[in-house]
């Protein structure tokens, strides 16, 4: 049986509970819309917490003025249905009022980390997640939290601001979950239209490519080059960036050095709606 909670009164009630009964707690954070990527969180969550809760809530400080606030895709109805059937315990869906009853004051922000990427595109994006974040820790206070690798940037801010204020939680990342052509799954690609959803695909065979030239010992600023090449080519496509930087303090590289991890991360639009994808790589 799933419960769907509004309020962070009861929220903390219900957690409290089984808190009390000995039950480790996961927490699987989303904005809705719920797809396989979301789920496969959930999934691995049930694999090492006897107790799961997610939280469906669009932050609004996450989103700049002139972003998809308003037209973020939602369904209730159809994410309690898979949130209950992926195993989700508490379901906590809490409205605006709800998390900022006023004006917020206090904000989070992690430095060098939030700045590049979507931080240049995205001004206070990550400020924004980190608050938010950091705010439905100390709501659910759980003992695990799951985050998917897709939004990589997102998890090596959160996971900076937990060892940085020595938030008690363990950050656990889940592998990117891919539609059958490649396309990293995103709330956001039901905005494609069929021809954008068909070019949308040059993501992730830009980054299987630079896998290959990464193996045949083309130079970093090259693939890029490459890379920036082969998305060109889709006339739809225009790219936010496309860039090479170690993981997770992404700081810039040039020239890969054995054992290093390295993040190819990419943002992409095409019309109204962007995308990123990334892979990561041990040299
Ligand atoms: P949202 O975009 O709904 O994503 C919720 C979680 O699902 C994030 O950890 C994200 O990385 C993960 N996720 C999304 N698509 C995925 C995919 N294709 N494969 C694996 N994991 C995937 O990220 C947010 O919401 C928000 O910023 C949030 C953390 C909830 C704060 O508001």
């Amino acid at each position: 049986r799933m419960l769907q909670v509004p309020t962070i009164a009861e929220l903390r009630r219900h957690v409290g509970e089984a808190r009390r009964q000995g039950k480790r707690i996961g927490f699987v954070p989303t904005m809705g819309y719920l797809h396989d990527g979301h789920l496969s969180l959930v999934k691995k969550a049930r694999e090492t917490c006897d107790f799961v809760v997610m939280s469906i809530f669009v932050n609004p400080l996450q989103f700049g003025p002139n972003e998809d606030f308003e037209r973020y895709p939602r369904d209730i109805e159809r994410d309690r249905e898979l949130a209950r059937s992926a195993g989700v315990d508490l379901l906590f869906t809490p409205s605006v009022e709800e998390m900022y009853p006023r004006q917020v004051l206090t904000t989070v922000s992690v430095a060098q980390v939030s700045e590049p990427l979507c931080g240049q595109s995205r001004p206070g994006h990550f400020d924004g997640v980190a608050t938010v974040v950091l705010k439905l820790f100390h709501i659910v206070q759980p003992d695990a939290a799951f985050f998917g690798q897709k939004d990589a940037q997102q998890l090596a801010v959160i996971s900076q601001m937990v060892e940085d204020l020595s938030v008690p939680v363990e950050i656990v990342p889940c592998p990117i979950v891919r539609e059958p052509d490649g396309l990293a799954m995103s709330s956001r690609n039901v905005y494609l239209s069929p021809e954008e959803r068909r070019q949308a695909t040059v993501l992730y065979r830009s980054l299987k490519q630079a896998e290959a030239w990464l193996k045949e010992g083309v130079p970093l600023d090259e693939i890029k080059e490459r890379m920036a090449a082969m998305i060109t080519a889709e006339p739809l496509a225009e790219i936010d960036y496309v860039e090479v930087l170690t993981y997770p303090r992404l700081t810039p590289v040039h020239t890969a050095s054995p054992g290093q991890r390295l993040i190819f991360a990419l943002a992409v639009r095409f019309g109204r709606t962007r995308l990123i994808d990334n892979m990561m790589v041990t040299v």
